[in-house]
């Protein structure tokens, strides 16, 4: 695979592989693949020498992680991922560090709360149930596409409450040209991280302004709206800080973190576990017969078996398969290693989740692991781990039993899945769904589609 040579010795970085810049380029395209090897060779915390870049280290050991994330974690310094720095600036909760970061967290950890959470466990039901009904019967759509609808009205509503379908589409619009322009700029091979404005395209700059005017106008039309809803903005607006109450730009800017990080990740997840259902009919067997017809949404989040299966899902395909990387800011010894400042370590969250000593059969998806068992915060961290740990955990894990829930019980959903193998799983900043997996909607009157397709209710086999 690479040409790797062992560097570090006992009581200086953990060993690791040492890459020409070439070498690091062809690896980061298939960072996952690589990152298992160095794993394999090195053991669960190993440093990345790469040339031009500082060491990095990946930590997939549970001891080590609780010894450097949590023990450690006023040695270090959370960097944020480099990709939607352009899109939401360094003032993000992301990018904040120490005092002013736990003040950002405190503020956003409570605009998110529900304060009625059967209300918000059915605006959750009927926007799946919306983008369900949308789905042009007959017609095969790419799963993730579906669940991306799904994920991003969620978020939208979750934060401004409803909007006219003029602004609604038009933030969405926006915002779904700004993060587009991030992606393709992320994917040129001689891309650099679009940190700064100044490499990115024309195009993502438009789409950047016209979602910061939308969202600005929209919270300014707020600040004078009588019939204040229940939701992120007007929580927001009627926050104070140390510095008195929050800006307009404030509030935007927090809107536009909680957008960007709260449905790229959720929608993975969600059509990860769609994909699992329809590979493994016992468990969708068992997951329908708990969820019985009569039960309203907020009945759901209490089952055991939905609960279980949404775990094992974050767990086997954990979303987002590295933590954010923090620097060291202070030296620190861990693990018989000595951390100097400069050094990035990460939570290697797949790695830790393959680890066949805490899951055994890793590779294997099995719910059961989950039920009556729970896993230490440094074994099983699909939303990081520390004083960074994700602010849309809860959130993410009510939108996704509920919205498994919902999707699974209509009988008019199926899962198309690609003739052949499935191929492997490819990285993007959250972790891909094999291609050509459909989402197909049929009516009883419906021709049956040109490709097989699977019930998501009677359980699947991969397709001719
Ligand atoms: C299944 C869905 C999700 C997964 C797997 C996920 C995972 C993660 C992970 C791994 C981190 C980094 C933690 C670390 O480095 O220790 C993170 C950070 C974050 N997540 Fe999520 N996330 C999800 C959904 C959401 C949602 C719905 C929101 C917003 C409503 C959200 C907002 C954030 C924010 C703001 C941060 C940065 C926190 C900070 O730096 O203090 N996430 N998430």
């Amino acid at each position: 695979m690479t040409s790797t040579s062992a560097c570090g010795a006992h009581r200086g970085l953990p060993p690791g592989p040492s890459l020409n810049a070439d070498t690091w380029k062809a690896s980061e395209r298939d960072l996952m693949e690589h990152l298992r090897e160095f794993c394999r060779t090195y053991g669960p915390v190993f440093t990345v020498h790469a040339e031009g870049r500082r060491p990095r280290v990946y930590v997939a050991d549970p001891q080590a992680i609780q010894d450097i994330f949590v023990r450690h974690q006023e040695d270090l310094e959370g960097l944020g991922p480099s990709m939607f720095k352009a899109l939401v600036t360094d003032r993000s909760v992301a990018y904040l560090n120490g005092h002013v970061h736990r003040k950002t967290r405190h503020l956003l950890g409570h605009a998110l709360e529900a304060h009625d959470p059967s209300l918000r466990a059915r605006t959750i039901a009927r926007i799946v149930a919306d983008e369900s009904d949308r789905l042009e019967p007959g017609v095969e759509n790419p799963l993730e596409h579906f669940t991306n609808r799904v994920t991003r009205g969620v978020i939208l509503e979750i934060t401004f409450g409803r909007l006219s379908s003029d602004i609604h589409l038009r933030v969405l619009d926006s915002l779904d040209r700004a993060m587009t322009s991030l992606h393709e700029q992320q994917n040129t091979p001689s891309a650099s991280c679009p940190e700064s404005g100044e490499r990115l395209p024309a195009s993502f700059s438009a789409a950047l302004a016209d979602l910061d005017r939308i969202l600005l106008l929209e919270i300014v039309r707020r600040r004078t709206d009588e019939t204040r809803q229940d939701c992120v903005v007007s929580r927001l607006l009627s926050s104070s800080t140390a510095t008195g109450k929050l800006t307009d730009q404030d509030i935007a800017l927090h809107v536009k973190t909680l957008l960007v990080s709260g449905h790229e990740t959720t929608s993975a997840a969600l059509a990860w576990a769609l994909l699992h259902l329809s590979l493994n009919p016992v468990v969708l067997d068992a997951l329908r017969q708990e969820i019985t017809a009569e039960l309203a949404p907020e009945d759901l989040l209490r089952l055991p078996y939905l609960n279980a299966v949404c775990l094992e899902v974050l767990r086997h395909s954990a979303p987002v398969p590295n933590g954010g990387a923090r620097e060291v800011v202070r030296e620190f010894h861990a693990q018989g290693y000595l951390f100097p400042p400069g050094t990035e370590i990460v939570p290697a969250i797949h790695l830790t989740h393959q680890r066949e000593q805490t899951f055994a059969n890793a590779c294997a998806f099995a719910p059961k692991r989950f039920q009556g068992v729970r896993y230490g915060h440094s074994e099983f961290l699909p939303f990081g781990i520390g004083p960074r740990h994700c602010l849309g955990a809860t959130l993410a894990l009510q939108e996704l039993r509920i919205a498994v829930a919902e999707i699974t019980r209509r009988a008019d959903l199926h899962v198309v899945l690609p003739r052949g193998e499935i191929m492997p799983i490819s990285m993007g900043p959250t972790q891909r769904l094999p291609k050509d997996i459909a989402i197909y909607r049929s009516q009883p009157s419906t021709i049956a589609p040109r490709r097989r397709t699977t019930a998501l209710n009677i359980g699947s086999q991969v397709h001719e």
